[in-house]
Parts: structure tokens; C-alpha cells; sequence
């Protein structure tokens, strides 16, 4: 097997066109953390920057427009589905981001070529993080600031650990991850993460928690928030295999949990995350 084929497969395939579909209420539900994210950034700005795992890239043009005028944003990724997601969404300003189908972690980027390297949840999914963020460094500048944000442990996200635990009444349990397997908590210790980072020959590594608050789905009830939250994340891994029935049952066990979290208009569901910066 190829080195991230797994999670290329998994980003191009039925998982990656169910995100594609749902990009829009994404967007809106992490547009908050890309805010919070880009208020990290250092003064100076940047000309050329990189956004890795940029997905439908809603973030990429907020990491433009904060930018500036001189700046270009250059967003990487992995999946086809999300790409084209991104490049409709940014058809009307070419000038200020583009976009490239490519695996971040081996792909030949023109070293010292970036002035910033930036991502929202799109750094965990490397089999080898080490030569991924060593590949990113070599892109970059000298001195040139990283910026990303991760989560922490799915135990630690109610907003998901909630969800898996009410699935798990009503279908097997998955195959046991390894801590740090690629995945969206592959980053959740921040040990590793600093060690990932120094490895790769970045410098002034500093991941602070950040808790945020997840205001899911955009339907009107509860049940149709649930029905928006079971097709993304570990759940929708889950029952992305499972018949109309069992489904079903799930989203009802769902509800019942969550339905302390819903005030008749939000259901606002806690998250914790990293929020990590350095220098290449
Ligand atoms: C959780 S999504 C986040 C997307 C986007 N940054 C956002 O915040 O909406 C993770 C993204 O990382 C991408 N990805 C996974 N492995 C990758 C790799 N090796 N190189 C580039 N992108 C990758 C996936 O295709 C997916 O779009």
C-alpha cells in the first residue's frame, strides 16, 4: 500500500462526496474556529500561503481575505469531490487563491516558496507526520510561521464522543484505532504533536487548548440536526455501512442525548482543539 492511500481513498470516495454535499452547513459550523484560528496570525501577513487539507476551501478564502490584497493562497488536497466544492466557491476571485490536487506530505512544492503554511483539521491524516511536516518545512521560508488547529481526543469532543456513544447501543463497535493512527484525532496529544513539529525542523513550537463551541446543523428541529450531524465525522463512519432501520435507531438515541444541548433553536455541542503555531 502506498503511502495515505487509505485516507486518499477515503477522501475520494463516498465519504468525501458525503463532506461535499454538507461543505456549505461545514462551513458555516467552523467558520467560528477559522475566525478564532485567524486571530493567531502573526503581523505581517504573508504573500504566499499554503492551506493544507483545504477541503471546499471555505477557510482558504477567509485566510485571503484576511490576508489582504498581496497575498495568494495556494490550498492543497488530497479529494476531487471537495476540490471542485472549492474551486466553485472561489471561481470569482482566481487572482487570490488557487487550488492543487496533491498529496501535501510527498508532493514536490518549490522549496522556500511559502511565507506561511495554515490549516484547519487538515494535518492529521499522514501516515508518516514526520516526513509530511519535514516535506511542509522545506516549502516554506526561513522564519515562516505555521498555523493550525486539531482536535483533541474524541473523548474529549462531546459534540462527536456523545454521538459515537449513543451509535454504539445499536451497532458494533469499530476495530480498535492505535493512538495517534491518521485520523481526526491523531493529533490529540500535544506531546507528539511538538515532537512531530521539532522533528521536522520547526522552531518556537507552542499548542495552547482552545475550547469551542459547535452549533450544529442548519434544520429546524433537533431531529433534522441530527439527521445533518450523523453524515460527518466518526459517526458517519459508523453508519456509513448500516441499513435505513438501524439508522434510524441511532439518530433517535442521538436525540435523546443531545436534546439537553438543544434550546429550541441551537444545539450547541462543546469542542476541544489545539490551536498550534511555529517558525520553519
Ligand atoms: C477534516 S477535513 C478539513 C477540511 C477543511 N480544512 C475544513 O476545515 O473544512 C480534512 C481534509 O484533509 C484532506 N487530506 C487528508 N489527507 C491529505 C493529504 N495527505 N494531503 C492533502 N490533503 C489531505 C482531506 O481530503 C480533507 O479535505
Amino acid at each position: 500500500m502506498t503511502a495515505n492511500s487509505e485516507q486518499i481513498d477515503y477522501w475520494n470516495g463516498e465519504a468525501g462526496e458525503r463532506w461535499a454535499s454538507y461543505d456549505d452547513m461545514m462551513s458555516r459550523l467552523l467558520a467560528p474556529i477559522a475566525e478564532l484560528l485567524l486571530e493567531q496570525l502573526p503581523p505581517g501577513g504573508a504573500r504566499a500561503a499554503l492551506d493544507i487539507g483545504c477541503g471546499g476551501g471555505s477557510q482558504s478564502l477567509l485566510l485571503a481575505q484576511r490576508l489582504g490584497a498581496n497575498a495568494k493562497v495556494t490550498g492543497v488536497d488530497v479529494s476531487a469531490p471537495l476540490l471542485e466544492v472549492a474551486r466553485r466557491r472561489v471561481a470569482a476571485i482566481p487572482e487570490k487563491l488557487d487550488f492543487l490536487q496533491a498529496d501535501a506530505a510527498v508532493y514536490p512544492f518549490e522549496a522556500g516558496s511559502y511565507d506561511l503554511l495554515f490549516s484547519r483539521f487538515g494535518v492529521m491524516f499522514f501516515d508518516d507526520p514526520e516526513a509530511a511536516f519535514a516535506n511542509l518545512h522545506r516549502a516554506l521560508v526561513p522564519g515562516a510561521p505555521l498555523l493550525f488547529c486539531c482536535w483533541q481526543s474524541l473523548q474529549d469532543n462531546p459534540w462527536t464522543w456523545l454521538a459515537v456513544q449513543a451509535a454504539l447501543e445499536h451497532v458494533p463497535a469499530p476495530p480498535p484505532t492505535q493512538p495517534g493512527e491518521p485520523g481526526p484525532f491523531a493529533f490529540a496529544n500535544p506531546e507528539r504533536v511538538e515532537a512531530i513539529l521539532d522533528s521536522a525542523g520547526f522552531e518556537a513550537i507552542n499548542i495552547q487548548p482552545q475550547p469551542v463551541t459547535l452549533h450544529w446543523g442548519e434544520g429546524e428541529t433537533l431531529a433534522d440536526k441530527v439527521r445533518e450531524l450523523v453524515q460527518i465525522g466518526p459517526v458517519g463512519r459508523l453508519l456509513a455501512d448500516q441499513p435505513p432501520d438501524v439508522r434510524e435507531r441511532v439518530r433517535e438515541s442521538i436525540a435523546e442525548v443531545m436534546a439537553p444541548y438543544y434550546d429550541g433553536e441551537s444545539l450547541a455541542l462543546a469542542g476541544r482543539t489545539w490551536f498550534v503555531t511555529a517558525r520553519a
